[in-house]
C-alpha cells in the first residue's frame, strides 16, 4: 500500500486543475478556480512525498446543506484507499459540525458509473437534478 498524508485546508488552484485534467474534465481557468476555492467550507488534499495526488472538498451553507465536490484521485494512485480516506475526512467534518438533537444533509453528484463508491458511505440515490449553464 501507498503511504500518503492528508492535509486540511490547503488545496490549491493548480493542483485542482491538474487533478480534474487527469481524472477527464474539462479544464476550468485558473483564475475562476481560485475564486472557487476561497468559497470552499473544508478541503482535503492527499499528498505522497509532497506532491498533491487526491483532493475533496466541503461546499455550501456550512449549517444544514453541505455538498461533496471533486473527489478525485491520480488514476496511478487510485485503489489505494486514498478516495475512502477523504470521503471519511470530509464526513467527519461535517459530523462534527452537525448541531446536537438536529441533523445536516450531504449531498453530491455522483460521475457516471462511480454511484458504487458512494454508496459505500451510505448515500444513496434522491431525486436530485442538475442544470449546467453555459455563457458563450
Ligand atoms: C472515485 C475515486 C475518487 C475513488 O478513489 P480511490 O482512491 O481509487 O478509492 P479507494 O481506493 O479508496 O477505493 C475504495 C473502494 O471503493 C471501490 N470503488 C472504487 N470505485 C468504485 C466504483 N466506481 N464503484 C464501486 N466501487 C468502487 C474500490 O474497489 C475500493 O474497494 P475495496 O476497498 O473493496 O478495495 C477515484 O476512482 C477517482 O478519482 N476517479 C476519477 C474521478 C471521479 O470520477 N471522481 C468522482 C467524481 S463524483
Amino acid at each position: 500500500m501507498i503511504e500518503y498524508t492528508l492535509i486540511e485546508n490547503k488545496l490549491e488552484a493548480k493542483d485542482f486543475i491538474k487533478l480534474k485534467v487527469a481524472a477527464g474534465f474539462r479544464e476550468r481557468p485558473v483564475e475562476l478556480v481560485k475564486m472557487a476555492l476561497n468559497n470552499n467550507l473544508y478541503d482535503v488534499v492527499a499528498l505522497v512525498n509532497d506532491e498533491v495526488v487526491g483532493m475533496g472538498r466541503l461546499v455550501g451553507d456550512g449549517v444544514m446543506y453541505w455538498y461533496l465536490q471533486e473527489i478525485v484521485v491520480l488514476p496511478e494512485y487510485q485503489g489505494n484507499g486514498i478516495g475512502t480516506a477523504i470521503v471519511n475526512k470530509l464526513l467527519k467534518y461535517v459530523e462534527e459540525h452537525t448541531a446536537e438533537g438536529d441533523f445536516t444533509s450531504v449531498g453530491l453528484t455522483a460521475a457516471e458509473g462511480k454511484e458504487g463508491f458512494y454508496e459505500r458511505f451510505g448515500f444513496s440515490k434522491s431525486r436530485g437534478m442538475t442544470k449546467y449553464i453555459e455563457n458563450k
